[in-house]
């Protein structure tokens, strides 16, 4: 089986992540292993889940199946909100489920601040990090003062924020504040979730003519040459395969420009105030 030839990013621990991985939320758990199989032959080798996904367990029988070397594979699990005062019980029971010695990335999903538990949790976390278990650590969903709040405790900087992220909700000014720190942006819902048309916005549908490709296909090549890490979902065979086929052209300058001005801070998921 042959990796898509995807570019790497070198984070913040040291170690390299695929920039263009395999999302599984919402992939019912019972087709999980079928449809990471399916990820896995097409070359995709950067798998994005979550314990609250409920599908680790399928994720972990498409590699144990795929025969692909660990070390070929990047896999990123999260931390659950419900989890955060025992981040250790909780990361041991994700690698028994994913039947892992260890994750590349482990992040905490939200910072539910309401609860206050958060900057307790990133020092679990970090010490996971120091065991090995975890290649790296990081956080999604965080806004600045989040971070700030731990930040100002030291230690392990997160490798990244994994954050809502598409073409009409463009997050440049947490974007401002993370590239100085060397926190890399990994976007999550990279298509908007299919929750809108990509063609409902300005120019998105002459740039995939004009490249006799998709504007999903468009998006994601965007977010690879903004630099950012993305982990399209889909559950057809097609598609994944689509979603992969985006290194055979590219995004001029002025078609950057062109999505760049599409943005319409629409957020089409929860706002990490509001999830707790
Ligand atoms: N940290 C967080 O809080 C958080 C939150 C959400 C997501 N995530 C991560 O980010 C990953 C990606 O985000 P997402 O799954 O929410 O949304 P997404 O990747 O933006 O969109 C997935 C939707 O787009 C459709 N789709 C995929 N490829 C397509 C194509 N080529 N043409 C047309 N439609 C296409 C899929 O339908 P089909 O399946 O029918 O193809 C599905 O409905 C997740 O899987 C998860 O790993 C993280």
């Amino acid at each position: 089986m042959t990796a898509i030839p995807s570019p790497t990013i070198t984070l913040n621990s040291g170690h390299d992540i695929p920039q263009l991985g395999f999302g599984v939320f919402k992939v019912d758990p019972d087709e999980t292993e079928r449809i990471v199989s399916d990820a896995l032959e097409v070359g995709y080798r950067h798998l994005d889940t979550a314990k609250i996904y409920g599908n680790e367990a399928g994720v972990g029988r498409a590699i144990a199946k795929s025969g692909i070397a660990r070390e070929e594979l990047f896999v990123t699990t999260k931390l659950w909100n419900d989890d955060q005062t025992d981040p250790e019980g909780a990361f041991q029971r994700s690698l028994e489920e994913l039947g892992l010695d260890y994750v590349d990335l482990y992040l905490i999903h939200w910072p539910v601040a309401e609860r206050g538990t958060y900057v307790d949790a990133w020092k679990g976390l970090q010490a996971i990090a120091e065991s090995g278990r975890a290649r790296s650590v990081g956080v999604s969903n965080f806004q600045p003062k989040h971070l700030d709040a731990i930040l100002a405790e030291g230690g392990i900087l997160p490798a990244v924020n994994q954050v809502e992220l598409h073409p009409a909700f463009q997050q440049w000014e947490l974007r401002d504040y993370l590239g100085p720190k060397g926190i890399h942006v990994e976007s999550w819902g990279p298509l908007g979730q299919g929750k809108y048309e990509l063609n409902e916005l300005p120019g998105l549908q002459g740039i995939a003519d004009a490249h006799g490709k998709s504007v999903q296909q468009v998006a994601i090549r965007w977010h690879l040459q903004e630099g950012l890490i993305v982990f399209p979902k889909s559950s057809s065979k097609e598609r994944i395969a689509q979603n992969a086929d985006v290194f055979d052209f590219e995004l001029s300058d002025d078609e950057l420009d062109v999505i760049r001005k599409a943005d319409q801070n629409r957020r089409v998921g929860g706002h990490p105030d509001e999830i707790n």
